[in-house]
């Protein structure tokens, strides 16, 4: 072969390897996943496998609108919403479909009525059938929001275990409720990663800890890795949260990591019992926590008057621990679960309903709370 005909046949080679390549198409490789929805807004979260322009199209029915994003780790913020109103949503790229459609609904208005239902899963984030039927049953639940009590993704809280661990066996609640969180001992391992991938309400001033307001109930949530001794900044804007008057939200619930109270392995956190349980008291009306791979419930308070309860739900996926009871416990087991709740407020009646369900979709607990 002659060295032009050599020439030739690799520039054609070359041409047709060129033709053949695969073009890698963009994907969707994380969410979306909602964070900090209001009355008003909401952030859609998503990753895409490499950094490019998308496009955000959302409609309540009526009005299309359409918001581009040019990242890889994509935050949206929907703004200008309508009140407790459903929009449909989808995301495309170059016209082509990534997601959707999907949905979600903003919040209540803020005058604290109406019905809220939420999900809380604690200690969850390991893989496997436990995390996955313990997820199936809060889907039956149809929760408006979903609340996670800490130990969110095993061992360490490390980007790259998130999507086996925790986005990809919750999506299709985190596509279309908002997801609020509080941290975890195993999370604050990788204190970098939780606060890049979780867009929260800072008014605090921090996302460690942080206060909102969802239809009939203002949640407060305290980073329990942190310093929360009186003197602190955590515990001087909780003494503020906890001491402003009740505004309109009628029921007030707070989550943490670490138990005050609790039946399993780790046991009671006595500080917490020294430093926050007196300012929850006449001012919370249910406390929940995690930690311990168990459910517990204690009734606390003194005398005849108001009991609060303290929740520890940490059996939301991982190995459970033992239970030993601790005198003020009214219940405490074993078991794989989440935690259910209806909170409603009307005109004349008001009600905090809690529920532990199973894995297996059994009722484990049942409480009126705030009576
Ligand atoms: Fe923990």
């Amino acid at each position: 072969m002659h060295y032009q005909e050599r020439i030739l046949v690799w520039l054609s080679i070359s041409v047709l390897v060129l033709f053949i390549q695969p073009i890698s198409a963009l994907e969707l490789v994380r969410g979306p996943y909602l964070q900090s929805t209001t009355s008003s807004k909401t952030i859609l979260c998503f990753r895409t496998s490499e950094v490019s322009t998308v496009k955000v199209e959302f409609t309540d029915g009526f009005t299309i609108r359409t918001i581009s994003s040019t990242a890889r780790d994509h935050t949206v913020n929907l703004t200008n919403l309508k009140t407790d109103k459903r929009y449909k949503y989808k995301i495309l790229s170059d016209g082509k479909l990534l997601a959707g459609k999907y949905s979600f609904r903003t919040a209540p208005p803020q005058n604290g009525f109406g019905t809220l239902r939420g999900a809380v899963i604690g200690d969850s984030g390991k893989a496997g059938q436990a995390q996955n039927q313990v997820i199936a049953q809060m889907q039956k639940w149809k929760p408006d929001i979903l609340i996670h009590v800490g130990d969110i993704v095993y061992p360490n809280g490390a980007d790259e275990d998130y999507d086996l661990k925790f986005f990809q066996p919750l999506a299709k609640l985190l596509r279309s409720i908002p997801f609020f969180p509080c941290i975890g001992n195993h999370d604050a391992q990788s204190l970098e990663v939780y606060l890049k991938n979780y867009v929260l309400p800072e008014r605090s001033g921090t996302e460690r800890y942080y206060t909102y307001r969802y239809g009939p109930v203002q949640f407060i949530v305290i980073d329990s890795n942190l310093n929360y001794l009186p003197g602190s900044e955590q515990y001087q804007w909780l003494e503020k949260v906890l001491k402003a008057r009740k505004r309109k939200s009628e029921w007030r619930v707070a989550y943490m990591h670490h138990p005050a109270f609790s039946s399993g392995k780790h046991g009671d956190t006595i500080d917490i019992q020294k430093y926050l349980v007196p300012l929850f008291k006449r001012r919370v009306n249910l406390v929940l926590s995690g930690h311990d791979h168990i459910y517990d419930r204690s009734m606390v308070g003194e005398g005849a008057g108001r009991k609060v309860p303290y929740i520890v739900s940490g059996g939301g996926g991982t190995d459970l621990f033992e239970v030993v009871p601790k005198p003020n416990s009214s219940v405490a087991l074993s078991a794989h679960h989440f935690v259910a709740f209806k909170a409603f407020k009307g005109t004349i009646l008001k009600r905090l309903r809690v529920k532990a369900i199973s894995s297996q979709g059994q009722i484990l607990d049942s409480l009126v709370a705030g009576k």
